[in-house]
């Protein structure tokens, strides 16, 4: 079967290769993959050099032959998939029943297959702050996957997206964010949470506008560069804070199951939207993970497996 696989030539970071068939093992289904979406972790892989990674972490599809073990849905099935070790830029991949929900009709394949891994990070990162109502909550690199998420599952709390003016932030409004353009624009030191994921001078400044003991909860580096916190800066700001880091996959020990049910139930009543910044075939795939990695993808990227 043809499958995306790491590129020998860097600069294209992936491409199509003739790969022996998937053998699922007893609790695995065997999937015919329909579209994938693509994810900051697969540029990041990918562009570790001699990476054997094959992208591919969230798709749908139907399931062509179920477990042997006899979990999860029958042949025939529509469902999404969230393959964390990644394989799904593929026309087949074997994927744990635990990875899997199924899928309504009425759920568009683009929403369904850009869902898994930006609804698991914004579903689990929201959860660590328990009770969100009247909360306000300040966020950085949320234009792309995990951020539309975030910034609709947010519930009764008030949330900032800090999203640099050259870089796609014009949905967010509509999803219910405010935007800031620069961490300065921000005036006051009260925010209850701040959820930061960008880095470098921006994740630092991030840290002086929570309130006194605020929650800082570090998700990610996606500028390349890591925060530095100065003991003194934060005297313009709070002066205390309760530092996280966050790992979505952490203490998960019975597979994703539930929360992706959750999620295809949330899209399916139209309470979560996913935006799709680009459709495409899979053939796209080298130039979309460019893209991704220079963070120029509103929301999700959903390619399709053409034949
Ligand atoms: N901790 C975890 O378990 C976990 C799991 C998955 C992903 N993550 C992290 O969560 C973050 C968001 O993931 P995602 O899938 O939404 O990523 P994405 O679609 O690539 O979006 C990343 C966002 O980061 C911002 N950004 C700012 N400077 C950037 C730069 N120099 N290069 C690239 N992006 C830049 C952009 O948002 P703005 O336009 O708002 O600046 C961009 O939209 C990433 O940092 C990712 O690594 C963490």
């Amino acid at each position: 079967m043809r499958a995306f696989v790491a590129s020998p030539a860097p600069e294209t970071l992936a491409c199509l290769a003739e790969v022996p068939e998937p053998e699922p093992t007893s609790d695995q289904a065997l999937v015919s993959v329909e579209a994938f979406s693509l994810n900051r972790p697969d540029y990041l892989y990918l562009a570790i050099p001699g990476s054997t990674f094959r992208p591919g972490i969230d798709a749908v599809g139907r399931i062509l032959h179920p477990a042997a073990d006899g979990s999860g849905p029958a042949a025939g099935s529509r469902v999404l998939l969230h393959s964390p070790e990644g394989g799904a830029a593929a026309e087949r991949i074997a994927v744990s029943t635990g990875q899997i929900a199924s899928v309504p009709d009425s759920l568009d394949s683009a929403t369904a297959a850009a869902l898994p891994l930006g609804g698991l990070v914004a579903r689990r990162l929201l959860d660590r702050l328990g009770d969100l109502a009247g909360r306000r909550l300040v966020a950085t690199g949320v234009g792309g996957g995990v951020g539309q998420f975030l910034v609709q599952s947010a519930g009764g709390a008030e949330i900032t997206a800090v999203a640099a003016q050259d870089e796609p932030w014009e949905h967010l409004p509509q999803l219910g964010a405010k935007v800031a353009h620069r961490a300065s624009d921000l005036t006051d030191a009260s925010f209850d949470a701040a959820l930061e994921s960008v880095g470098g001078e921006l994740g630092s400044a991030i840290a002086s506008k929570l309130r006194t003991g605020g929650t800082f909860l570090w998700f990610g580096q996606a500028g390349g560069e890591p925060i530095t916190l100065d003991f003194f800066g934060l005297f313009s700001g709070g002066q205390s804070l309760t530092l996280h880091h966050f790992v979505y996959s952490q203490g998960m020990t019975g597979g994703d199951r539930e929360d992706l049910e959750a999620l295809v139930v949330l899209a399916a009543s139209g309470h979560l939207r996913a935006e799709i910044g680009h459709r495409g075939s899979w053939e796209e795939t080298p130039s979309v993970l460019q893209r991704l990695g220079a963070g120029r993808m509103a929301g999700k990227a959903v390619l399709s497996v053409t034949g």
